[in-house]
């Protein structure tokens, strides 16, 4: 047993009753799975790769046809001229955080959008000049945040400050982010957490610990790789100072698919924030009559280098059409029933290998659980993928899993939690 509270019914005609009554399981349909030997395939691992939408094809190849029909006009010709192309994503990327449209741009990738924020927003002095991250941060946020240390002169070791959780415990206490900030918060700059933990699946409270870095005089971003598309957030409300994604993941743009970066409206036109500077983030008033000094646009399509990817964008823009129909809302709300009817299908399971690791609490998680399977997780996750089970093993011990809300059932929840059953017991 890994719980000791009821669990409800979890049968296979409890989940079938569940997707019947569920009024967004018609986007299962726009989703094209992996195939599998076994003729069934339960694809649980949207928190690494979403699925492919059935429309990015035809998004990906209309601008193919205009690029084969228009050449360099294609920049200012047809539905969605290049020049501009940026633009026609800012509302339905920014609904999706919870954001205004001008506060979020779609651009490059996660990393190189983590480190453009840095250079705006990390800005050390000898009296303040810490940041702060979770322990077992993703290790690509661990390396930029040392690398700005180091590139303004001060020792990563004394600088970057990891939060862990109390002994004995998987998870970072809010109340202790704020304890620490509280007491220690006078000489830290940045305060740089990830939206849920890729490892935990344990979503932060980003509004309390936003709220706590300003108390203190610091910054607050966030990478949020692992909760953009899985939680309703309101970035704007919450008054963040940043945020980056990426796109890939919960969003469906297909492999090392374009990233978003959210800068709150107060740092709109803020001179005072130094920046990398490129000639698509400047004011598009004169970007093409080629002036010699940098005039940033207001918002965050300000801190863009380059002109855009229109191809991976495309494709980010098959998805994004999807989230529009399907709205955040909806999702939270089946979200939070498909997950907790995974964590009972699991809690009824008769063993003392497994832990969820991730909380309990629907308002501290997203879709994911994080299984830590003792003794044979490497021969579990081997055995679920041998059945279709297409979930991730993380070393030491954890297995991932992420019943995604726009296109898993409670039907592949059931089947899932059948062969982690046969697995364990
Ligand atoms: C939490 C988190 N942060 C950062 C990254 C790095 O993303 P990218 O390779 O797009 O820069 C990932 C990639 O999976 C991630 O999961």
């Amino acid at each position: 047993m890994i719980g000791d509270t009821p669990v409800p019914m979890t049968t296979l005609d409890r989940a079938r009753a569940l997707d019947a009554e569920d009024e967004l399981a018609g986007f299962r349909d726009e989703f094209l799975f992996p195939s599998h030997p076994s003729g069934r395939a339960v694809y649980l691992c949207g928190n690494s790769l979403g699925l492919q939408p059935r429309a990015t094809r035809q998004w990906v190849l209309r601008e193919l046809e205009h690029w084969a029909e228009h050449a360099v006009e294609g920049h200012f010709r047809g539905e969605r001229p290049w020049f501009a192309y940026h633009e026609f994503f800012a509302k339905g990327a920014a609904e999706v955080v919870g954001a205004r449209p001008g506060e979020v741009v779609v651009m490059n990738g996660l990393t190189v959008n983590l480190h453009l924020m840095l250079v705006s927003f990390y800005a050390p002095t000898p009296s303040r000049y810490r940041i702060v991250i979770e322990a077992g941060a993703f290790p690509s946020d661990r390396y930029a945040v040392a690398s700005h240390a180091r590139l303004h002169g001060f020792d990563p070791e004394t600088t970057v400050v990891e939060l862990a959780p109390r002994a004995g415990e998987d998870d970072l206490r809010t109340a202790d982010v704020e304890a620490f900030l509280a007491r220690e918060g006078g000489n830290v700059a940045l305060v740089m957490l990830g939206g849920v933990n890729y490892y935990t699946g344990q979503a932060q409270d980003l509004a309390a610990i936003t709220a706590a870095a300003h108390a203190c005089g610091a910054r607050a971003g966030f990478d949020l790789a692992h909760a953009a598309g899985n939680l309703e957030l309101s970035l704007h409300d919450w008054d963040v100072d940043f945020a980056v994604w990426c796109t890939y993941k919960y969003l469906n743009s297909g492999p090392g698919g374009v990233a978003c970066a959210f800068v709150h409206e107060r740092w709109a036109s803020a001179p005072e924030l130094p920046r990398l500077a490129g000639w698509w983030g400047n004011d598009p008033a004169t970007r093409f009559t080629m002036p010699d000094e940098f005039v940033p646009q207001p918002g965050a399509a300000g801190w863009q280098l380059s002109n855009a990817p229109v191809l991976t964008m495309a494709a980010f823009g098959a998805s994004l059409e999807i989230f529009g129909r399907a709205g955040m809302k909806r999702l939270g709300a089946k979200s939070r029933a498909l997950t907790g009817f995974l964590e009972s299908c699991l809690r009824g399971i008769d063993t003392d290998l497994l832990t969820i690791i991730t909380p309990t609490d629907p308002a501290a998680r997203g879709c994911q659980l994080s299984l830590r399977v003792a003794e044979r997780g490497e021969s579990v996750h081997e055995a679920l993928t041998a059945r279709g089970v297409y979930c991730d093993f993380r070393r030491p011990d954890v297995v991932r899993v992420a019943p995604v809300p726009l296109y898993n059932s409670f039907e592949d929840v059931w089947f899932f939690s059948e062969i982690v059953r046969e697995c364990v017991t």
